[in-house]
């Protein structure tokens, strides 16, 4: 790789929330408050605020998005919107109690497009560059919580866990077993609740994600 390169390549190279995260935080409070000021990537500067994980900080089962959306980005709290919704019923039906869950996303800041100041914002997928910056609070989250089982929604939260290999459709529904950050973790990957409000087939879609639940389901029971 020329010099050049090099430089230019530089920068992003180096987004990473790792300064930001206290070395042994021992609560989930600690981890937000301070994740509240996270520069680690580019993504702070147009949103309102960081979209910590939240839920039963022993929780059994951790469920990981993708990134706060738009209301998620205003309230603060995630999977608050249309799909935290959908995503709720779903876990009911499968037999798990959103309550006993802890759900966060694999990028903590809403990124979007805008055509005009005041328009709609529109959802915008976080680059490799951007997941990888915020892996540290998702592996922070992990160790303190320590899930029984982990829940993949989505292609970005497997590429976050799994390495940019990671192929949700050929996967779903499945127990995975890997070594994440040191420790041995189960996953059932299954698509994001948002590509079922998206799917032409809504109904099919909808159960697909509920049969998928239905496995992390049998593996807690
Ligand atoms: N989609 C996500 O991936 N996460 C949220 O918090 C909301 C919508
Ligand atoms: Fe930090 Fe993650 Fe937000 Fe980037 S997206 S600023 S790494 S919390």
């Amino acid at each position: 790789m020329g010099t050049r390169d090099a430089v230019s390549k530089a920068p992003e190279d180096q987004y990473t929330a790792e300064p930001f995260v206290p070395a042994k935080a021992r609560s989930l409070n600690t981890l937000r408050e301070a994740a509240a000021g996270c520069r680690g990537c580019p993504l702070h500067r147009d949103a309102t605020q960081t979209v910590f994980g939240a839920g039963n900080a022993h929780a059994r089962v951790m469920l990981v998005g993708e990134q706060p959306g738009d209301m998620e980005d205003r309230e603060g709290r995630p999977f608050v919107g249309p799909a935290g919704r959908l995503l709720d019923r779903a876990l009911d039906e499968a037999g798990i109690d959103p309550g006993d869950a802890y759900v966060t996303n694999a990028v903590k800041h809403f990124k979007f497009t805008q055509a005009e100041p005041r328009k709609r914002r529109i959802h915008k997928a976080p680059s490799l560059r951007e997941m990888t910056a915020c892996g540290p609070w998702l592996a922070a989250e992990l160790a303190l919580v320590e899930p029984e089982l982990i829940v993949i929604l989505g292609a970005t939260a497997g590429k976050a866990l799994l390495g940019s290999s990671f192929r949700v459709t050929q996967v779903r529904g499945t127990v995975l077993e890997e070594e994440i950050h040191g420790r041995r973790e189960r996953l059932v990957p299954t698509v994001h609740p948002s590509s079922v409000l998206r799917a032409d087939d809504r109904e099919a879609a909808y159960r697909g994600l509920v049969s998928d639940l239905k496995v992390a389901a049998r593996v807690l029971a």
